[in-house]
């Protein structure tokens, strides 16, 4: 029989039910890109006060769509209407697409992967890993079919980044990652690279050795954050310097990166410095904390330490 959507019922079959875990940063931002696709989505929070601060800032972000001209009133509308919040993964058991967006640790991440792999019965569901370095065999090997499990790597801030970075392993089915390619490219309108199963893939196995580098010439009294971040930004036209993204992107998370990236490779280079290491210690974790290598005041823009 030839090997064609007709002759495997449902590989076609258009992705319209996506589930969410976690409404942090990037849970939030993909929740409200899937909500403004027109797809029904279903976001996981672990208690009913973090789902409601989730859903407190993919509303704040709708808002800001409607200020900025890029969505309508009621665009915004429709896309809350779309979203719906739970604390009990069991309710993902109708779910085509599941993209998993919480908090960097390998051990969160396979125990969620365990779950969802006997929640979610049907076989050709997709179930995505938004991680920025754990290798995604890892979180295959927590499920029994570790052929519908693959990355998608979405970029900070979602609803304005276009890239979405496809990471399959050798387990995977061309299926599976075909079906995620087109929801990305076709739904969402993302642009879409392949990488390949390694920690960081491609953006950041270069960008984060690039932070760490950063945060080493302030540790070391080379340059002040606000002339590096200004060096780069006038020197090589980037939009921000590399000190105000890792504040971002979220200090834990970069120390999550690194330690994923040096436990792959062994480089020296990825080793996460030891003013990282304090400042996470000290909740210094950037924008989303109100504090980092700047000072976020709640509304307004950061300023210097
Ligand atoms: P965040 O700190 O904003 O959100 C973390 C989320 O994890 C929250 O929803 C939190 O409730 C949840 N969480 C924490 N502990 C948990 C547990 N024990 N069980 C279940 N949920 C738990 O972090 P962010 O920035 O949204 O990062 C999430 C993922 O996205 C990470 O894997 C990160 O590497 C990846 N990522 C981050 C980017 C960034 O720029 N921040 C960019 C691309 C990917």
């Amino acid at each position: 029989q030839a090997d064609t959507p007709a002759a495997k019922p449902g590989a076609g079959e258009k992705i319209s039910r996506v589930g969410v875990i976690g409404a942090g940063q990037m849970g939030a931002g993909i929740a409200e890109v899937c909500a403004r696709a027109h797809v029904d989505v279903l976001v996981f929070e672990q208690t009913r006060e973090l789902a409601a601060a989730g859903r407190a800032r993919i509303l704040r972000s709708l808002d800001r769509g409607v200020s900025s001209g890029k969505i309508t009133e009621r665009e915004r509308e429709q896309a809350a209407w779309r979203l719906r919040f739970t604390s009990d993964l069991g309710d993902f058991a109708d779910r085509q697409l599941v993209v998993e967006a919480v908090v960097e640790e390998e051990k969160v991440k396979t125990e969620i992967f365990r779950e969802l792999d006997q929640i979610v019965t049907d076989p050709k569901a997709v179930l995505a890993s938004n991680t920025s370095s754990i290798p995604i065999m890892k979180l295959g090997m927590a499920t029994k079919n570790s052929s519908r499990v693959v990355g998608m790597h979405f970029f900070n801030p979602v609803p304005v980044l276009p890239l979405v970075e496809l990471v399959t392993t050798l387990m995977t089915s061309s299926d599976v990652s075909e079906r995620a390619e087109a929801f990305a490219r076709d739904v969402l309108g993302k642009q879409v690279v392949r990488s390949a199963d390694r920690s960081g893939f491609v953006v950041n196995a270069l960008l984060v050795p690039y932070l760490l580098s950063a945060i080493r010439m302030v540790e070391s009294g080379f340059a002040t954050v606000e002339d590096i971040d200004k060096a780069i930004v006038l020197g090589l036209a980037h939009p921000m310097g590399p000190l105000a993204l890792s504040d971002l992107v979220g200090l834990d998370t970069i120390k999550a990166i690194a330690d994923s990236m040096y436990e792959e490779f062994k480089e020296p280079l990825y080793s996460p410095p030891p003013l990282l290491l304090r400042m996470v210690e000290a909740s210094r974790l950037g924008k989303k904390a109100g504090h980092g290598f700047y000072q976020y005041p709640a509304s307004g823009r950061p300023s210097a330490k």
